[in-house]
């Protein structure tokens, strides 16, 4: 084992760029329950007029303060001798039209985790009210229907036998559960009684089949599913399994629906791909399973770092989603198929077509806990993003330094180097806000600690960087070294706040950067209190107000463990088994640290963590980024779908490693990926400790130039960016889109993931190949679209070739959209706070746009109290108009919000007028304006500057 241990971890430390270890993590034929459950679709696809075993009780069923229970039964096991209770079902009707169903064994030997939902969910949220759905009859086949939604355009149907769960939208069926009857569900039982049982039956059967009674040949799947039930070995660890098996799975079909996205983290496309059916590209199904993958590869469904049981469906005619709650070892079959025997009919009808729409089938197959699932049905994208997120919570509203420009490596080793850097920066005048100090800035790789030979004068350090208005972040992990003169391992252990070994009492003892290490549980509330309280300044020494937090290594990773990671059957807190929440663990630690950050300041400051692992609900916490990506085209490709994934799946505060982590980008790979980084919601630039230095200057010009120039866009943007961090932060809506959250009904964009959106005004498409100097872009809509750099038009709909020489990647802004920027560079997003804005007012067709600013102090939390901007501009018949979009009840006049309003708008840029303006007035003040001619002849850029406006202000002005 310890030979074994160091050649992992030489090969992390050498960071050899090679291919992942396949080896290394499980196929799903080497995860049992995954096994199994996909060996029960064969058996269905196998068996001619398969059909479900469940059944509803209809006498059962009862609908009572907007929620439905009932009795499910398994047929199957009903014949067994002794038969056991049925299943509990429960459908949940919201407030926010969502639906929840719930299964989970009644009476069950022993209880199966139910815990996810206190973590993940918000708050107990609202139920429908009585009048807003409707029980209609049972029909004679024993269906049952509930008319429900804003509109009561909703229906679900809970058909009876075979058990199966309709979704309509408008009487077309959306969503169906186990309309293909997969739906399965294993009993946890007594391993002693089910050995006895199972030599008892066998030998009755001997018995039996001697004197010729019965046949029990049974066909290889059906063997399958008895396989690997109990113990499980993998490579040279073995789960002990000590509760048996206890997995469940459900087919979930989008009706009339060919793509889906969501299930974050794979590094594969936007639109997911099949894994199941004729041509599928994926022969495994897609897993969920935080791990930390060495050198992970694009294209392939393989578990990376994260996890997100969220998906979504969407077609021309109609959008749904599905949130499957569960933080056990999930994975996720799809297959798209052309006939859909859960009747497209219906909407074959209202499309007119002669042939059956298609629909994508999915299958969800997860380890353990019970089965909890909510559907959302929009009608819009918008309003899905709005339900799940009422549901799991919004991003917490950044610091406004974090959404600015990132310096990171592994590492910068001395003080000296973190002033050499840091004057580089000025030096070359490219704008940074945020220096990062990976691991071996620590005393041994134990946290809360510097290595004093290197780091001397840490609090020193981060007040150089804070005159310049600069933050540091130091690294923080949650394996803690096990040394008793270690203050926090130490502590760790009086106070009893380690993961435990299966046998409840010792603590879990495992392999990670500091050699042997201990895991704090998180589960447990008193450590989370405990881990937030060594953020306190006393406690962290040498941390000051402008050190902010990296949680890494939280899947949790460990070197010594299977798969990388910690076994299944650790306990946790109130004797729950790692198995059940092993995909919430990285976001208990990252909610702990963000505490932690939030309680050391008296003064209410907000806190930044970002985490490499995470789940549904992290957007609460802070930042995520997309772990050890390569220097490499294809990672840098990949980064763009991975993101858009991540964001449309309720956490889009997230990043790429600009540069690639593992190997040595050449200089046009490092130039394109900061073009593009400057339009990734979080950008930061991070490299491998073997990897060549790679600070923005070293490739000199004019690589130098390249790059300035991309952070300064960045910078010049922040106020927009900022802007859609706050309507992110209210509902839920994702930072950068993709083309089709845009474009809902432009079938052309449904898969494009090449290009997207940034809000609902810019459109990024970045250079993802070396040696390119023009780039294939598709404007949508019929509409105008400005390049922001020179203003030149191009017109939608359509496939264009434009420009993307070496200093520029395609930029463009939406005919309609006002944007708000900031146009001066300075050094930091700090040293920006009271510079004045430029508005750049992209006209339609129709002469009109609109676009919102949201101001407030970047770093507290007294926009709670209404402490903050919020105006809209909107420009119609020749009026530009912007008017305060607070609501009454949260107006304040504070000291801030008169000061900051006061900043002067100091230019507007007018495109896409078909005249020249010669007149612009506000009020009766006539103002100078300044008329030109787009560079490929797309009409007028006319420029007003200084028109004696403030950002706070509400005005109209007039042009002609
Ligand atoms: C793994 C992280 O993914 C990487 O970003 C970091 O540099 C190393 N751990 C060392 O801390």
């Amino acid at each position: 084992m310890t030979i074994l241990r160091s050649v992992l971890a030489l090969g992390v430390v050498l960071g050899c760029v090679g291919a992942v270890k396949r080896e290394d993590f499980k196929t799903c034929a080497q995860s049992g329950f995954c096994a199994r459950n996909r060996a029960y679709a064969e058996l269905a696809k196998e068996t001619p007029n398969w059909i479900s075993p469940f059944q509803m009780n209809p006498s059962s069923l009862r609908l009572k303060d907007g929620i439905l229970t009932g009795d499910l039964i398994d047929t199957q096991e009903e014949k067994q001798p002794s038969p056991r209770p049925g299943l509990a079902f429960e459908l949940h009707l919201l407030d926010n039209d969502a639906v929840r169903v719930r299964i989970t064994e009644r009476e069950g030997v022993l209880p199966r985790y139910d815990g996810v939902q206190d973590t993940v969910l918000v708050k107990p949220y609202g139920m429908a009210k009585d009048s807003s759905y409707k029980q209609l009859s049972k029909d004679t086949d024993g269906v049952l229907s509930i008319q429900y939604g804003a509109q009561r355009q909703n229906t679900v149907k809970i058909s009876s036998a075979p058990f199966k769960i309709e979704f309509l939208v408008n009487d077309v069926t959306t969503v169906v559960l186990n309309g293909e009857g997969l739906l399965r569900f294993e009993r946890l039982r007594k391993k002693q009684v089910e050995e006895a049982n199972e030599e008892g039956k066998l030998n009755d059967q001997e018995a039996r089949k001697k004197e010729g009674e019965i046949k029990i040949e049974k066909s290889a799947l059906e063997l399958k599913l008895e396989e690997n039930l109990w113990e499980e070995r993998f490579k040279d660890s073995t789960d002990s399994k000590p509760r048996g098996p206890e997995s469940f799975g459900l087919d979930i079909t989008f009706s009339g629906i060919n793509h889906v996205y969501g299930i974050p983290e794979h590094a594969t496309s936007l639109s997911l791909k099949a894994t199941k059916g004729p041509d599928a590209p994926y022969s495994e199904p897609y897993r969920l399973y935080n791990l930390d993958v060495f050198e992970y590869e694009v294209d392939n469904p393989m578990a990376l770092y994260g996890s997100v049981p969220f998906m979504l469906g969407h077609s021309k005619n109609s959008t749904a989603a599905v949130f499957w709650m569960n933080a056990a070892e999930t994975w996720v079959d799809v297959e798209k198929t052309a006939e859909d025997k859960n009747s497209g009919i219906l909407s074959w009808i209202k499309s007119k077509k002669a042939v059956p729409a298609p629909s994508t089938k999915t299958h969800w197959m997860s380890e353990a806990g019970i089965l909890d699932v909510f559907v959302f049905l929009g009608p819009t994208q918008r309003d899905i993003f709005r339900q799940y997120s009422s549901l799991v919570g919004t991003t917490a509203l950044p610091q406004a330094f974090s959404i600015a420009y990132h310096q990171c490596r592994w590492n910068y080793n001395t003080q000296q180097d973190v002033a050499e850097v840091d004057a580089g920066f000025d030096e070359h005048d490219i704008p940074y806000d945020v220096l990062w100090l990976d691991i071996e800035h620590t005393n041994g790789k134990r946290y809360f600690t510097w290595d004093e030979a290197k780091f001397p004068n840490p609090t020193d350090m981060q007040q150089s960087l804070a005159n310049k208005g600069r933050k540091m972040v130091t690294i923080i992990d949650p394996h803690i070294k096990k040394d008793d003169q270690y203050h926090v391992s130490k502590e760790g252990n009086d106070l009893d706040l380690y993961i435990k070994n299966k046998d409840g009492q010792s603590a879990f003892d495992g392999w990670c950067w500091p050699g042997s290490s201990q895991w704090i549980d998180f589960y447990n509330p008193k450590a989370r209190d405990w881990w937030a309280s060594q953020f306190s300044y006393d406690r962290y020494k040498g941390s000051t107000k402008t050190l902010f937090t990296w949680n890494d290594m939280n899947e949790p990773s460990v070197f010594s463990g299977p798969e990388i990671t910690i076994p299944k059957d650790v306990i946790h807190h109130g004797n729950v088994e790692h198995r059940n929440v092993h995909n919430l663990y990285g976001t208990m630690f990252h909610s702990a640290t963000a505490q932690g950050l939030i309680q050391r300041n008296e003064t209410n400051q907000r806190p930044f963590v970002l985490s490499r692992a995470f789940f549904a609900g992290t957007q609460r916490y802070g930042a995520i980024w997309t772990g050890d990506n390569l220097a490499n085209w294809e990672h840098l490709e990949i980064a763009s779908p991975m993101l858009l994934t991540i964001g449309l799946s309720g956490i889009p505060f997230s990043g790429a490693d600009v540069g690639g982590f593992f190997g040595n980008p050449d200089a046009e790979l490092l130039v394109r990926w900061y073009q593009a980084g400057a339009f990734y919601p979080f950008f930061r630039a991070h490299a491998h400790l073997d990897s060549k230095r790679r600070e923005p200057w070293l490739f000199g010009e004019p690589y130098t130039s390249q790059i300035r120039e991309a952070v300064r866009t960045r910078y010049t943007y922040l106020p927009f960016w900022y802007t859609l961090f706050h309507e992110t932060s209210v509902d839920g809506t994702p930072i950068i889109r993709p083309m089709f959250t845009e474009f809902p009904e432009d079938e052309t964009v449904f898969a494009m993931d090449d290009q997207y959106m940034v809000g609902d005004a810019l459109l990024v498409k970045p250079v993802t190949k070396p040696g390119i100097t023009r780039s294939s872009v598709y404007f949508a809509g019929n509409e105008k679209w400005f390049d922001i750099k020179d203003y030149s038009v191009e017109q939608g709909p359509g496939i264009k070739e434009v420009a993307s020489p070496s200093d520029k990647i395609a930029v463009y802004q939406r005919a309609g959209t006002i944007v708000p920027k900031r146009e001066r560079p300075r050094r930091s997003s700090k040293a920006m706070e009271h510079d004045p804005f430029t508005l750049v007012i992209a006209l339609d067709n129709r002469g009109e746009a609109s676009g919102r600013i949201y101001l407030d102090d970047g770093e507290s939390f007294h926009y709670e109290q209404g402490d903050y901007i919020l105006h809209e501009f909107r420009v119609s018949q020749g009026v530009l108009s912007s008017h305060d979009l607070r609501t009454e009840s949260k107006v304040k006049v504070s000291e801030y919000v008169q000061r900051i309003g006061a900043l002067r708008i100091e230019r507007l840029v007018f495109l896409g007028s078909k005249i020249a303006l010669t007149k612009v007035n506000v009020g009766d003040r006539s103002l100078q304006v300044d008329c030109t001619h787009a560079p490929n002849g797309g009409g007028h850029v006319c420029t007003v500057k200084e028109p004696q406006v403030a950002i706070g202000e509400s005005f109209s002005l007039s042009f002609e």
